[in-house]
């Protein structure tokens, strides 16, 4: 397992008061750099970025929009050279295409040149000096330097449903191979040293589903896919570019994707793959763990509105230094998925957030098997049927709803799970699920930290604990927690999205959304200890802009962030932006670094 090097210790830094800056603001004391920024260079020889002249070819050589999971990969024990991956998600054209009226008036061309900007990156990066800062390495050979995209690098399948009917098409009659992979958005770094991506909302990209067999449309709707018109409003339009994902004309691609990708940056040569023993559906992410038996642990979650939490254990032992071997922990296992239940009488869960009379929104919880190996658990369901449409099998066996799961990680310092329950706005209202003790808020508009302490601390268990020690808003309110803290003290919060660790096990959290009304940022709290709930605002991120990442280096002197779509907002274009950031010309999501001035580790 890795070893936890640095020197954080108890976060001392003077929280930065929250803002609506176009800029990325950092506390006193602190520095912060762009590192990358979308049309940069990432292959030896791409040309640089010009906005009127962007083409398909050139953004497949440069960096991609909407950088999301940011990991930064050490070569060996170096501290001066490492890998940067990232996650493109999805692409705002809006803010890309001078002149943009429509999805419907862009060239062909442009529907490519967006396609060609998902997927991820490979960066070489280099220390800058002996402070925390890094910046890309720029020579004439960069052999690991690598773009992976959406229009046309190829994935290996692996697992149960590889070579199965469902994935079947037209291009791969074997089923084996996808082109591309969508909406990347949160992701981890394994042990044994590559990157975990999870394919989300990749229902978007998919028109034509009111073509398919009957028998399949429910699916389709399971996972967000229209099938009552061939167009439906929102489509990424991009079957006018790439045939296949019109499912009118080939109904299995959507079925290529939601899944967990696989990415070895250290073997350039090799093919990224799409793991189906992790089971399909709006993946946010995934994170690995060891257990004390030697399997690894991945927990995920699915980002949609009262879907559902995941972990997968390695059917084979992880093996220190067996790098070939490692590669292959994620293609068979068991998919569980998560059951939670309240310890307070349901009548003490009134919906508006208030405590119960035992003083915690907490209780226990089962992992229930849903495949493992080649034996189903679900009755009625096929392994390939669960692995395909993982939120039905999740259905059948009634997991608990969520409040949209997003980022899920385990503190490698106490083995507990942190789970990032961005919002559901939707939570009690209308005909929808009411509250319960796990998501304990109607309308949930500012979300909250699921936090899971598995039974004698065995990530192959099937029985946990949980407790909520963060739930989010205004301090000020009444419907709000911070672990018991001061609340006085902490910092405002809204929609966690994103979680992190530095060395000591301080918990890190990234927001999108933040339904207060301010710039969303990054936050740190001790999570052990009686600063519990202690929670300050450590960064914003320029107006429109999710913050995400965050990635603090094991030296823990350098925290990454991703700012994502920097001048999203109703009516902006690149002609009339609302955010400069970050060159005061137009808006550029770019991973940005921080560091502290004076070498020290980041918080603390
Ligand atoms: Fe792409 Fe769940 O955020
Ligand atoms: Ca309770
Ligand atoms: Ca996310
Ligand atoms: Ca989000």
């Amino acid at each position: 397992a890795p070893k936890v090097t640095g020197k954080a210790g108890k976060i001392s830094f003077k929280a930065i008061p929250p803002n609506t800056l176009d800029n990325l603001i950092v506390p006193n004391g602190y520095d912060s750099a762009v590192v990358i920024r979308w049309g940069d260079p990432v292959v030896a020889g791409a040309p640089e970025f010009e906005l009127d002249k962007q083409t398909a070819k050139r953004q497949s050589l440069q960096f991609g929009y909407n950088n999301d999971f940011v990991g930064v990969l050490p070569f060996g024990n170096s501290d001066e050279r490492a890998l940067l991956v990232v996650n493109h998600e999805y692409t705002n054209e809006e803010l890309m295409f001078p002149g943009f009226t429509s999805l419907d008036a862009l060239t062909v061309e442009q529907i490519k040149v967006a396609i060609a900007a998902h997927g991820l990156s490979v960066v070489e990066i280099e220390r800058v000096g002996r402070s925390g800062q890094w910046k890309p390495v720029r020579k004439n050979r960069l052999p690991y330097n690598k773009r992976i995209t959406a229009l046309e690098t190829k994935f290996k399948l692996t697992g149960p449903v590889a070579g199965t009917a469902a994935v079947k098409t037209a291009a791969d009659p074997k089923g084996q191979w996808v082109i591309g992979t969508l909406n990347n958005c949160a992701g981890g770094v394994t042990p044994w040293g590559t990157v975990l991506s999870g394919e989300e909302n990749f229902n978007q990209y998919f028109v034509g589903g009111d073509a398919v067999a009957e028998a399949d449309k429910p699916k389709l709707n399971r996972y967000g896919i229209t099938t009552t018109a061939r167009y439906p409003s929102g489509s990424r339009k991009w079957e006018r570019a790439q045939e296949r994902f019109d499912l009118a004309k080939h109904p299995n691609e959507a079925n290529r994707f939601g899944w967990i990708v696989e990415v070895d940056p250290f073997d350039p040569d090799a093919p990224p793959r799409k793991h189906t023993a992790m089971g399909r559906f709006k993946h946010e992410g995934a994170n690995v763990i060891v257990a004390k038996s030697g399997h690894v642990v991945a927990y995920m979650g699915d980002d949609e509105r009262f879907d559902y939490l995941y972990k997968f254990v390695s059917e084979k032992k992880y093996r220190p230094g067996d790098r070939r071997h490692n590669l292959t922990l994620l293609e068979s296992g068991t998919l569980y998925v998560a059951q939670v239940t309240g310890d307070s009488a349901a009548a003490e869960i009134d919906g508006t957030g208030k405590l119960p009379s035992d003083g915690a929104f907490d209780g226990t919880g089962k992992w229930t098997k849903l495949v493992s190996g080649n034996k189903s658990f679900v009755p009625g369901m096929t392994v390939a049927d669960i692995l395909t449409y993982t939120r039905l099998a999740g259905d059948a066996v009634k997991a608990t709803k969520m409040d949209r799961p997003e980022d899920v990680q385990p503190s490698l310092r106490t083995g507990k799970i942190y789970a990032a329950m961005t919002n559901n706005t939707n939570r009690a209202v209308g005909t929808n699920p009411g509250v319960d003790e796990a998501n304990p808020r109607s309308a949930n508009k500012h979300g909250h930290i699921f936090e899971i302490t598995e039974d004698k601390g065995d990530h192959t268990g099937e029985s946990f604990t949980w407790t909520l020690p963060i739930v989010c808003g205004d301090p000020a309110a009444a419907d709000t927690y911070f672990g018991g803290y001061d609340k006085t003290a902490v910092s405002p919060i809204s929609c966690p999205d994103n979680v992190a660790f530095d060395s000591a096990g301080n918990l890190w959290i990234s927001t999108d959304g933040n339904a207060l009304g301010t710039n969303d940022g990054l936050f740190a709290t001790p999570i052990e200890g009686s600063e519990r709930g202690h929670l300050r605002q450590f960064l914003t991120v320029p107006r429109g802009a999710e913050t995400c990442g965050p990635f603090i280096t094991g030296d823990d002197r350098s925290v990454f962030v991703a700012v994502q779509h920097p001048g999203e907002i109703s009516g902006a274009t690149v002609d009339k932006p609302v955010s400069t950031w970050p060159d005061g010309d137009y808006a550029k999501p770019s991973v940005v670094v921080s560091w502290r001035l004076d070498g020290g580790p980041i918080g603390s």
